[in-house]
């Protein structure tokens, strides 16, 4: 396995690949690896002859008051679990390789960018966007394999895709949890012991307003109601950031639920911002 660190090592080496007539996929991640990033290795492996991972925090995704500082790295394990899942090729770079110091060109979707995460992170999707861009057109990938527990990254992602007509098949793989529910997240790590313990109730919201969907109530308030009540007897001192059902695709928002929704939520656990999702079937 090659560890790669500048933009043109990277472009070179995945055109010598194409050359050979080798197909190649990229799982863009930003490192400290856990199973779930496995799981999009362990795919994206199948879906091609060659496995590029990129391990960099981006640091344009993040807010002036947001975790860049704190988020936490560990590349040399990152190293051995990538070599580990079949990767060819992890790229690496530091952010200067990565940004000229008067970078000025921004992809942004911005309709879709303001939904959700983006109405508490205004920036964040067209940091996703631009970098996710550059690593697509150094690796000009086949496939591109990304996780639904980011679903509204993902979403932006493939509207990005299609309208600037990207060649790579953007590939979405199912949400990765702990044996006890709790999805599975680099900032788990952040969390307290107790925190840890109670933060299973966040999925268990999730769940329970499928339940109450199924038993017929269709309005979004009340089940958006149910699943902060649960969180607030399950997991007290957390804060919902939001709660919010919407369009799978477009992410507009839905106040009836009459056909298959996304229930996406953030929670702050302590200092810990957690986010996760459920498509409800209706
Ligand atoms: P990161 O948070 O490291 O996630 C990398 C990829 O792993 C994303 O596609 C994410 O959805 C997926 N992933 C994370 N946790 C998962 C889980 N429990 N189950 C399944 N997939 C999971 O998302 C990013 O990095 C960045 O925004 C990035 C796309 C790399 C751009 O900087």
């Amino acid at each position: 396995m090659d560890l790669i660190t500048t933009p043109p090592h990277l472009r070179e080496q995945c055109r010598a690949w194409r050359k050979q007539g080798l197909s190649i996929a990229l799982v863009p991640t930003m490192g400290f690896l856990h199973a779930g990033h496995m799981s999009l290795m362990d795919h994206a492996r199948l879906r091609a002859d060659r496995l590029v991972v990129s391990v960099f925090v981006n640091p344009t995704q993040f807010g002036p008051n947001e975790d860049l500082d704190r988020y936490p790295r560990d590349l040399p394990h990152d190293l051995a679990l990538a070599e580990e899942h079949g990767a060819d090729a992890v790229f690496a770079p530091e952010p200067g390789a990565m940004y000229h110091p008067d970078h000025a060109t921004w992809v942004d979707v911005p309709e879709m960018g303001k939904r959700l995460c983006g109405a508490s992170r205004p920036i964040h999707f067209r940091g996703v966007c631009t970098v996710v861009l550059k690593l697509l057109n150094l690796v000009q990938p086949d496939v591109a394999v990304f996780g639904e527990k980011d679903w509204q990254q993902l979403a932006i992602l493939r509207r990005m895709a299609r309208d600037l007509d990207l060649d790579a098949e953007l590939v979405g793989r199912p949400i990765f949890r702990e044996p006890d529910g709790l999805a599975m997240s680099s900032r788990n790590v952040y969390l307290t012991p107790e925190e840890r313990a109670k933060a299973p109730a966040i999925h268990e919201g999730l769940e329970l307003v499928q339940e109450r969907l199924r038993a017929g109530e269709r309005d979004a308030e009340a089940l958006g109601l149910m699943f902060r009540s649960h969180l607030a007897d399950k997991l007290p001192g957390a804060r919902v950031d939001y709660a919010s059902f919407a369009h799978p695709e477009s992410l507009a928002p839905v106040a009836r639920v009459t056909a298959q929704t996304l229930l996406a939520v953030a929670v702050f656990v302590g200092k810990v911002r957690l986010i996760d999702n459920k498509l409800l079937e209706a």
